[in-house]
């Protein structure tokens, strides 16, 4: 099941600014480079990221997930001279189609690629973080939401994304690991008293949790 239906998408995408010309050239790699492309977030989402980093003011920024860049790549857009983005990634080979990507893009100084198991990364950072993106393995979300929320700044935003899993978090007798994460975080995350959110029906879907006020 497709949670949105593609024309829909593809109007949604003619109706978003375009990503500039760097992030035009890592998508088109990305796609003959490596076996799974649909991981990046892609124009909309990505538009999105770089919104919310602006609007939020956001000067740190962490990332769970990097792939090949393009999402830390659009948040770096909306970060002023002095903000740093730090992003986890344990594939070698993605690892290293987003460090040459970064350092060919004006943002190099911005964004530092920590490569190794996400959570181990994560264990090492001081906060506070203004702006979280959770896109790596979805069987660690729980622990990555745990893990980040501690470092997350007062004002800050966590955004998670695939949250609606192309729809199988509908689907009970979907038994996958992948899915019942999901369907648990989800669950777990609307009724943490700890926090407010709200699921955006964006692309796979995108959770905002921030502190609830
Ligand atoms: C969905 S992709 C991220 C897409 C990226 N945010 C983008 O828009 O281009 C998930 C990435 O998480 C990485 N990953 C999976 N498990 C990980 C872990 N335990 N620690 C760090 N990265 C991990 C994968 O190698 C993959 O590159």
């Amino acid at each position: 099941m497709e949670p949105i239906a593609p024309e829909i998408e593809r109007y949604a995408e003619e109706h978003t600014t375009p990503e500039p010309a760097h992030l035009v050239a890592l998508a088109e790699e990305t796609r003959t480079a490596t076996q799974l492309p649909q991981m990046m977030v892609g124009r909309v989402e990505g538009r999105l990221l770089k919104f919310l980093v602006g609007a939020l003011g956001a000067r740190r920024v962490l990332e769970i997930g990097t792939f090949t860049g393009y999402s830390a790549l659009s948040m770096a857009e909306a970060l002023p001279p002095d903000g740093r983005i730090v992003t986890c990634e344990i594939d070698e080979h993605h690892a290293s189609i987003a460090r040459r990507h970064i350092a060919a893009s004006p943002y190099a100084d911005r964004i530092e690629v920590r490569l190794g198991p996400a959570i181990d990364t994560i264990a090492t950072l001081d906060g506070p973080f203004d702006f979280v993106f959770i896109d790596a393995d979805k069987t660690s979300y729980a622990a990555y939401y745990e893990a980040v929320l501690p470092l997350l700044s007062d004002d800050g935003l966590i955004a998670v994304d695939n949250v609606l899993w192309m729809g199988q978090v509908l689907d009970d007798t979907d038994q996958s690991p992948d899915t019942r994460a999901i369907v648990d975080f989800n669950r777990r995350v609307a009724g943490d008293d700890r926090v407010e959110c709200v699921l955006l029906t964006v692309r796979d879907g995108v959770l905002l949790v921030r502190r609830r006020r």
